[in-house]
C-alpha cells in the first residue's frame, strides 16, 4: 500500500500489475508493504505462495541517497508471509529509502519507502480501568513515544468498548485531546455485563495507518457497588456469579455482582 514503484513503471502501471516474482520454486504474491514507527523501527512484509524458509532465502536492503548497504535478514511470520525488521534512527521527514529484496544474487523486487508518509503508530500500553466513583469509571493508557519524540504530541486515539459476549455490541470514543484519558459515566454500559476496552493511536499530520490495538482490560460492570476491574494478563478476581461457559478468564476467582 502507498508504494511508489521504480522506473520504468509508473506508479498506475504498477497498480495494475499483478506482482508475482519466482524465488526458486516459491512465488512473492505481493509486494513488500512498510511501515514506520517513526521513532526506532521500520518493518515490511511481503506474502508468499507456499512455505519459504525468509531468512534463508531473500534479504531485503535499504540505503538513503549513498549506497551503503544495510541488509535486513527476514523472519518467517503467520501464514506465508516475511517480515523484516529494520532499525532506523535520525529519521528526518524528507528522507525516502531505497530498497531491494534479492532472492541470493537475484534481484527480485525494487521499490521507494518515505518513512513520514507510512506512520503506523506504536501501540498504546497500559490500560487500566479505574473506578473513580460509583457513576465513572476511569480509563487510562500511556502514550507509547516518550517526551520530545517526534509523534509524542501528535497522537490521538480510538477506544473501543465491546460487549465481551456480544463483540457486534460495541461503542468507540474518539479521543482527539491529548490527555490518554476517558471518562465513562457507568450508566452509558449496560449493568451486569462485561466489557472489554482496547485502544488504538493513529496521526493525522502523518499520513498513516491506525497501531496496532493495545493489550485488552476487561471489567463486569455493575450498575450499583461499584466497578472492579480485570486486566489482562493478571486477572484477579471477577465479579461472575460463576464461570461461564467458554470464559476467558479460567481459574479466576468470583464474587456476586450487587
Ligand atoms: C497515504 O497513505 C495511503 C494509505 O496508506 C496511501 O494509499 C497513499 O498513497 C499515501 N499517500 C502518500 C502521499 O504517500
Ligand atoms: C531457516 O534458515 C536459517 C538460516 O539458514 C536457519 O538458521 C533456520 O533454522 C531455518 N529455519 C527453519 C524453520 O528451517
Ligand atoms: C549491497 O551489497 C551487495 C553484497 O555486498 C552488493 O552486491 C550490492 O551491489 C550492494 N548494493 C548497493 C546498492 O551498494
Ligand atoms: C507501563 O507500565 C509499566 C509497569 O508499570 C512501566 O514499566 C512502563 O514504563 C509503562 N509504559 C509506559 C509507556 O508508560
Ligand atoms: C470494536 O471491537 C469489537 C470486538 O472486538 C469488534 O468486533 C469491532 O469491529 C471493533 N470496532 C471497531 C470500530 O474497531
Ligand atoms: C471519530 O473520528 C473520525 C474521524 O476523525 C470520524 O470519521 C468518526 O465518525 C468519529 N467517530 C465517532 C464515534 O465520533
Amino acid at each position: 500500500m502507498g508504494w511508489l514503484c521504480s522506473h520504468p513503471l509508473s506508479p498506475v502501471s504498477c497498480l495494475i500489475l499483478v506482482w508475482v516474482t519466482v524465488v526458486g520454486s516459491m512465488r512473492v504474491l505481493h509486494e513488500p508493504t512498510c511501515f514506520s514507527d517513526y521513532i526506532s523501527v521500520s518493518t515490511c512484509e511481503w506474502q508468499l505462495d507456499g512455505p519459504l524458509n525468509c531468512s534463508a532465502e531473500l534479504h531485503l536492503s535499504s540505503w538513503l541517497e549513498v549506497p551503503v548497504n544495510r541488509t535486513c535478514i527476514p523472519e518467517n511470520s503467520a501464514g506465508a508471509t516475511c517480515v523484516c525488521t529494520m532499525p532506523m534512527d535520525d529519521l528526518v521527514k524528507a528522507d525516502t529509502y531505497q530498497l531491494v529484496l534479492w532472492a541470493g544474487r537475484q534481484r527480485v523486487w525494487h521499490g521507494l519507502f518515505k518513512p513520514s508518509d507510512h506512520v503506523k503508530p506504536r501501540a498504546p500500553e497500559n490500560l487500566t480501568v479505574h473506578t473513580s466513583d460509583h457513576d465513572t469509571k476511569l480509563l487510562t493508557w500511556s502514550n507509547p513515544y516518550p517526551p520530545g519524540s517526534t509523534l509524542y504530541k501528535e497522537l490521538t486515539y480510538l477506544v473501543n468498548i465491546s460487549n465481551e459476549n456480544d463483540p457486534a455490541e460495541f461503542i468507540i470514543y474518539n479521543v482527539t485531546y491529548m490527555e490518554p484519558i476517558l471518562r465513562l459515566a457507568a450508566s452509558t454500559l449496560k449493568s451486569g455485563v462485561s466489557y472489554k476496552v482496547r485502544v488504538r493511536a493513529w496521526t493525522e499530520s502523518y499520513n498513516g495507518t491506525w497501531s496496532d490495538w493495545s493489550p485488552s482490560a476487561q471489567w463486569h460492570n455493575c450498575e450499583y457497588g461499584g466497578l472492579e476491574q480485570l486486566e489482562s494478563p493478571h486477572p484477579a478476581f471477577t465479579l461472575w456469579p460463576e464461570t461461564p461457559p467458554g470464559s476467558s478468564y479460567p481459574g479466576v476467582r468470583l464474587t456476586a455482582c450487587n
